[in-house]
């Protein structure tokens, strides 16, 4: 049984795909309402894991090993659920994440080939089993995000600079996309795939109403 305090929604895909602009806009319509919230993300969501942020994303000369980066993700993980995360949803809150666990297992567990259930273990350690309560699969072609990435900023918001995960190969990202749609295909009712190649407006009203169902009912 879920705890009946707070939500928590995450929000996945591939960079590029629109998951910060939803976020921002999920998050002024939170302003509208009387929930209050945190906004979020991983990796970076706390001291710790800004820290590992930078390792990960911006130090390509430590070429760190694929357990390595699993276990470096699930170090920040275990410090965002523990001190950000679980608190803030025992009180109460809302809280929105830009990525969550299904990004470990899509990213180590598949595309970097960790394995799933290795990562799946490491993940629900860190996330001391709390799930997200709705996940929002932001789900584009490899090609478009790629043409979007290309323009845009990198993870950290700062212009001109590109993470490791940026400059790896469209097969790559076409690997991740497959399994964060078997991801979704595995738990329809956690995990909503959202077509991103629409206009964000037209996202950002589709999952209003998953939310405002979320909200109604308790789950989805
Ligand atoms: N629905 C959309 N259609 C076209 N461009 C978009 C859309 N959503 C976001 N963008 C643009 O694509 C780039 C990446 O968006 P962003 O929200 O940062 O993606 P992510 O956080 O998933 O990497 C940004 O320049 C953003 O303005
Ligand atoms: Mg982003």
């Amino acid at each position: 049984m879920r705890d009946k305090q707070g939500y928590l929604i995450s929000f996945e895909g591939l960079d590029g795909a629109g998951k910060t602009t939803q976020v921002e806009l999920l998050a002024r319509w939170l302003d509208s309402t009387e929930r209050s919230y945190i906004q979020t993300r991983e990796p970076g969501g706390t001291p710790l894991g800004g820290e590992i942020r930078q390792l990960l994303f911006h130090r390509p000369e430590l070429t760190i090993t694929p357990l390595a980066e699993a276990f470096l993700f699930q170090a920040d993980r275990a410090q965002h659920f523990a001190t950000v995360i679980l608190p803030a949803l025992a009180a109460g809150k809302v809280v929105i994440t830009d990525r969550c666990f299904d990004s470990s297992l899509a990213y180590q567990g598949a595309a970097r080939g960790v394995g799933a259930e290795l990562v799946k273990h490491l993940s629900l350690i860190a996330i001391q089993d709390r799930v997200p309560d709705l996940t929002i699969l932001l789900d584009l072609d490899a090609t478009k995000v790629r043409e979007r990435t290309d323009h845009a900023q990198d993870h950290s918001g700062q212009r001109g600079q590109r993470s490791r995960f940026d400059a790896e190969s469209e097969q790559f990202h076409q690997r991740l996309r497959a399994e964060f749609l078997a991801l979704a295909r595995a738990e329809p009712e956690r995990i909503k795939v959202i077509d991103a190649s629409r206009a964000p407006e037209l996202i950002h009203r589709e999952i209003v109403a998953l939310v405002e169902w979320l909200f109604r009912d308790g789950a989805l």
